[in-house]
């Protein structure tokens, strides 16, 4: 018995994914956490109006959803002003991202990003054979002009940048990555991750022709909107770009009650406004609980908060697993100096009371075994 005969390349990689949830955690811990504040998730959930078209949809399920996610992407396009052409919906970035990395990179390819920017882009990267060229973070910020210079010297196919950042919540205003895209090199395409733009300031997204073939623009219904579990994204790019995923998308990726949801969300300004009214009140609240405990936060364009914890990566660490040990799921970024920080979502105000609880303990019980 020789078992399955993977390919040089699968055996290569590690059996690891970049996101361990919160499930797995409260398995290993045994007990639930009574705040859920480490994914980014939208905790003030979705608007009413798509819960229910969704509920209404359920009885439909037995369908495929529709493998052009039509009226989906008619009024996204409607709304930007561009057309459907310009659009693909897809099972979250996180999958659009899957499939653009499938078109673009072929193994030894050179691709660009951060040091500890968002993993599951590399993750998809390393799956496919690239490899990854990174450069570090400028005063906890990703560096464009960092990006472009690596890209210009590796001759990397794709360089990935998310505007506002995770995990540091930082953000770039549209002029710097307007002049970015203006420097992105001949044969590379500009991986515009818009995952938090709903919650940025205005003036935070630039204005780049949908035809433009040196970007794509990602955005998502898991953070803004609060669909995290319904799994939709959507990509804005030329034509010719957007008609490639085609080629390797799975037609039946998207879940029908989560395009109708979708849908119904997109719809719902008023319920958007909410959102971002909310998470600012939320935001000044993380940043006072940090302030109240000698710590600095960081300024946010997203809905979470990275907090400075005033020391190195592993006191960091050590003040996570304490938090964490108090029912409070955060998380924290991968890499130096990046990590000197906890980072936390945005959530509703009981949740933010069990963290204002937990950190005190944390900072104290991680102090004492300095
Ligand atoms: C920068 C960034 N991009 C993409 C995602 C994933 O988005 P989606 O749920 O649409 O796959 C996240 C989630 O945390 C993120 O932080």
């Amino acid at each position: 018995m020789t078992g399955p005969r993977f390919t040089d390349l699968v055996n290569a990689l590690p059996a690891t994914v970049p996101f361990v949830g919160p499930e797995t955690a409260e398995r290993a811990r045994g007990a639930p956490f009574t705040a859920r504040l480490g994914a980014n998730e939208n905790g003030f959930g979705p608007s009413p109006k798509a819960i229910a078209a969704m509920n209404a949809a359920n009885a439909e399920q037995w369908k495929y959803g529709d493998a052009q996610s039509h009226d989906l992407r008619a009024a996204i396009a409607e709304r930007l002003g561009i057309t459907p052409a310009h659009l693909v919906v897809g099972e979250g970035i996180d999958g659009l991202l899957g499939y653009l990395v499938r078109l673009l990179v072929a193994p030894g390819d050179a691709v660009v990003t951060s040091e500890g920017a968002y993993p599951t882009f590399n993750y998809h990267v390393a799956g496919f054979g690239g490899t990854l060229h990174k450069v570090p973070y400028k005063d906890d910020h990703e560096d464009p002009a960092a990006l472009i210079a690596k890209a210009r010297e590796s001759g990397a196919k794709l360089i990935y940048l998310a505007n506002p950042d995770n995990p540091m919540g930082t953000w770039h205003e549209a002029a710097v990555i307007e002049r970015m895209v203006n420097e992105v090199p001949e044969g590379t395409l500009l991986i515009l991750d818009e995952a938090y733009i709903e919650f940025a300031p205005d003036g935070t997204a630039p204005q780049i022709a949908a035809d433009d073939p040196r970007v794509i623009r990602m955005r998502t219904f898991s953070k803004g909107y609060a669909l995290a579990g319904a799994r939709v994204g959507y990509a804005i790019g030329a034509p010719t770009l957007i008609t490639a995923f085609d080629k390797v998308r799975n037609h039946f990726g998207m879940n029908r009650a989560a395009q109708i949801g979708a849908l119904a969300a997109f719809n719902d300004r008023a319920h958007l406004a909410r959102i971002r009214a909310a998470c600012t009140t939320a935001r000044a609240r993380i940043t006072q609980i940090a302030r109240d405990n000698g710590l600095n936060a960081m300024p946010s364009a997203t809905n979470f908060v990275a907090v400075d914890c005033g020391g190195d990566g592993d006191f960091a660490r050590s003040v996570l697993a304490e938090i964490i040990a108090q029912g409070v799921f955060i998380r924290m970024p991968f890499c130096a100096p990046q990590d000197r920080c906890i980072r936390v979502s945005l959530g509703p105000e009981a949740e933010l009371d069990a963290f204002a609880a937990a950190l005190p303990r944390a900072l104290k019980a991680a102090s004492a075994k300095i």
